[in-house]
């Protein structure tokens, strides 16, 4: 039997997240700005696991493969919990009709938004939509992304909802990275169904859903309950179905409007509900009484030009906040985690350190995935990526848009450079 090469990194100027003592699962409140640091480190890694780290003065002097890392810092890999990267094609028209004064809820009365790109996905192969999806997986990983959900949604059949949950399913298969998958079939009410809204409810019950489970081919539940798409008592029925089905939820909230989303994903112990651009003291104090995470989306906020959710409220009231990126052709076409980081820092006011929490630790919490992901810990995956030289935390959200990973490493082996 042939063993797996070992890894060792050395003079690691900062590991960042580093569990010297307790190991933590999730990252709340004041805590968010708890971000444990180690100077002057090393990391060892086998069979895809971290199997040990310490300082330098405590360094293992053999491995297969060893990496020097002076003057770098080495994170743990971003953990992006709210995707949707598996789509036909891009949206430039509707951006450029928005530039031209149209607003995203116009756009998506007239049949643009979500209705265009399920038109577009129901006839695209689904060898094409694996192909384009594979694609933007690698670029996620370019940018330190060792973990991700992705969402159907953009099928709105029966066939084209299956079609992309098998396009998720093979990825999952494939990728160097976990995947969760994310049933979204309720994301738009169809335009064959504008009519018969109750009948495309039915089809995502009592159709879809047993299909799904019975494929396996979903792990959560989503829906896109705001004005304009699937109201409170609509979304509390689907999520029932998901449970019933073994379906965790996890929504789409509150991103145009206050729209009693946060309490229906609570009140059916959502694992998170997400966008929450829109979050009034109500809406707090649901999430202070359960254990459902908010998640924050500021790539949409970015390029939408909403607001931005108050994650400094959240903070102040105890509560962990989540940033993931939203990847999709319609609200966020961006996969960059360090720039949601940044965007968190600049536009919502988190601190980098609570930043990084929230896009590490708190991402893999809202994909149940902390005990293998988020942080640094012995026992948990190999997934990382080694920055280029730094000093500080603050300069990764600071230097907006420049490439700061020079190393990617997924289940303990250096993947790019
Ligand atoms: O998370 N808000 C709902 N769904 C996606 C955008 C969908 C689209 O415009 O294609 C989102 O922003
Ligand atoms: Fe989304």
């Amino acid at each position: 039997m042939t063993s797996n090469p070992s890894l060792l990194i050395r003079n690691i100027g900062t590991l960042v997240q580093a569990e010297v003592s307790d190991q933590r699962s999730i990252a709340k409140g004041a805590d968010m700005a708890q971000l444990p640091l180690l100077h002057n480190a090393w990391l060892s890694a086998k069979d895809g696991r971290i199997t040990g780290f310490g300082p330098m003065s405590t360094c293992p002097d053999q491995a297969d493969n060893i990496i020097d890392a002076t003057d770098r810092m080495v994170f743990p890999s971003w953990c992006d919990s709210h995707t949707h990267i598996v789509f036909a094609t891009t949206r430039e028209e509707e951006f450029v009709d928005r530039i031209n004064g149209l607003s995203y809820e116009e756009i998506a009365r007239r049949g643009g938004g979500i209705l265009n790109s399920a038109k577009k996905l129901q006839v695209c192969p689904e060898e094409d939509l694996y192909e384009s999806a594979w694609g933007r997986l690698q670029e996620v990983i370019s940018y330190g992304t060792g973990a991700i959900e992705i969402k159907s949604g953009y099928g709105l059949s029966y066939e084209s909802e299956l079609k992309m949950l098998r396009v998720i399913r093979r990825l999952k298969q494939n990728s160097p990275i976990p995947i969760k998958a994310t049933f979204l079939g309720a994301h738009a009410i169809p335009m064959e169904y504008k009519e018969r809204r109750e009948e495309y409810i039915d089809l995502v019950i009592n159709k879809m859903l047993p299909q799904i489970a019975e494929e396996s081919l979903a792990d959560y539940c989503d829906v896109f309950c705001d004005k304009g798409f699937f109201t409170p008592e609509e979304t509390n029925r689907i999520l029932k179905a998901g449970w019933k089905h073994g379906l965790k939820p996890k929504i789409h909230a509150n991103e145009l409007g206050i729209t009693g989303g946060i309490q229906v994903g609570v009140a059916n112990n959502a694992i998170s509900v997400d966008h929450l651009e829109h979050t009034g003291e109500e809406e707090i104090n649901v999430l202070q009484n359960s254990n459902t995470m908010p998640t924050l989306l500021p790539n949409c906020s970015f390029f939408l030009g909403i607001p931005y959710g108050n994650a400094r409220k959240m903070i102040e009231a105890g509560l962990p906040v989540t940033l993931a990126t939203d990847y999709n052709p319609g609200s966020a076409p961006s996969g960059n985690m360090p720039f949601v980081v940044s965007l968190a820092c600049i536009k919502m006011r988190m601190t980098p350190e609570e930043a990084i929490n929230a896009a590490t630790l708190n991402g893999a919490r809202a994909m149940e995935l902390e005990h293998e992901l988020g942080t640094i810990a012995v026992g948990k995956m190999a997934n990382l990526f080694i920055s280029k030289p730094m000093k500080n935390v603050g300069l990764l959200p600071y230097s907006f848009g420049t490439k700061l990973v020079e190393t990617v490493v997924l289940n303990g082996v250096a993947v790019s450079k």
